[in-house]
């Protein structure tokens, strides 16, 4: 079992970002990657689509024979890992929003989150923010209409400009020294995001945290991949391949696939 793939999925192009950080620390590791761009955003979507289209993803990734699978996806993750946990039998790795980091380390006891509709509204998001909000101002702001511009290739567009503007002003008022990074897809906007806010605000999203816990569970459950030689990434969607091409970089191929 240890020489089956890590599968990895998120409602678009988004995850791709934690699948750097993944293929980064876990070489030797055969990774599956879909990205079910055809149903982005899944942010404004309710808790049961999202549990819907995440059986869906897991299922797929299950019959290529994936051994682990990470729900690269703040919104997947926050609505229904627990139910995936509880439904399928092998571990899943999930990523929620860097809210404690943020918390414990801010100057100005205030923070800003980034994220999408679905996961700022879930459950699971209230309950880790409670744990850590204690004296501290969270500015919660949903990314509407962010993900969709990913998604379309106009990552570097003046639409774009306008919706981070819009959205980081009350965030630079509120004197904010923190900004969470709630959703894969919003690390790509790294460059922007730091012309747009003041210096000393630090930018932190929860890839590195997620690769570094795929590799502790794989050491746990003796999932680790024997074989020492690099292996070909296979990604998949059911949109453009070519946004996906050109966020992943370094030649990699992307193949389209109905699902
Ligand atoms: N990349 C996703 C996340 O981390 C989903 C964004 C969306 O589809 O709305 O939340």
């Amino acid at each position: 079992m240890n020489k089956q793939p890590i599968g990895i999925f998120d409602s678009g192009v988004g995850g791709t970002s934690i699948w750097k950080e993944i293929h980064h620390l876990l070489p030797y590791e055969q990774t599956i990657y879909l990205a079910d761009s055809i149903n982005a955003p899944y942010g404004p979507k309710g808790k049961q689509a999202i549990i819907d289209l995440s059986i869906k993803n897991t299922e797929l990734l299950l019959k290529k024979n994936c051994k682990l699978i990470v729900v690269a996806c703040n919104t997947a993750t926050t609505n229904a890992i627990s139910l995936l946990r509880k439904q399928y039998g092998i571990p899943f790795i999930g990523i929620e929003p860097a809210i404690k980091p943020a918390a414990l380390n801010s100057k100005t006891k205030t923070i800003g989150i980034l994220a999408t509709k679905g996961t700022l509204t879930s459950e699971l998001f209230h309950t880790t923010t409670s744990l850590y909000s204690n004296g501290i101002r969270i500015i919660e702001q949903q990314g509407e209409g962010i993900v969709e511009l990913i998604e379309n290739g106009e990552i570097n567009s003046p639409k774009m400009t306008f919706l981070l503007e819009t959205y980081l002003n009350p965030m630079k008022e509120a004197n904010i020294d923190y900004l969470v990074l709630g959703c894969t897809h919003y690390p790509y906007l790294i460059p922007q995001l730091i012309k747009l806010l003041p210096k000393r605000v630090k930018i932190i999203d929860s890839g590195e945290a997620v690769a570094k816990q795929t590799k502790a569970v794989l050491k746990k459950e003796h999932l680790i991949n024997p074989l020492t030689h690099k292996k070909v990434p296979k990604f998949y969607t059911n949109g453009h391949p070519e946004v996906m091409e050109s966020l992943l970089g370094n030649d990699l191929i992307v193949d389209f696939l109905k699902f």
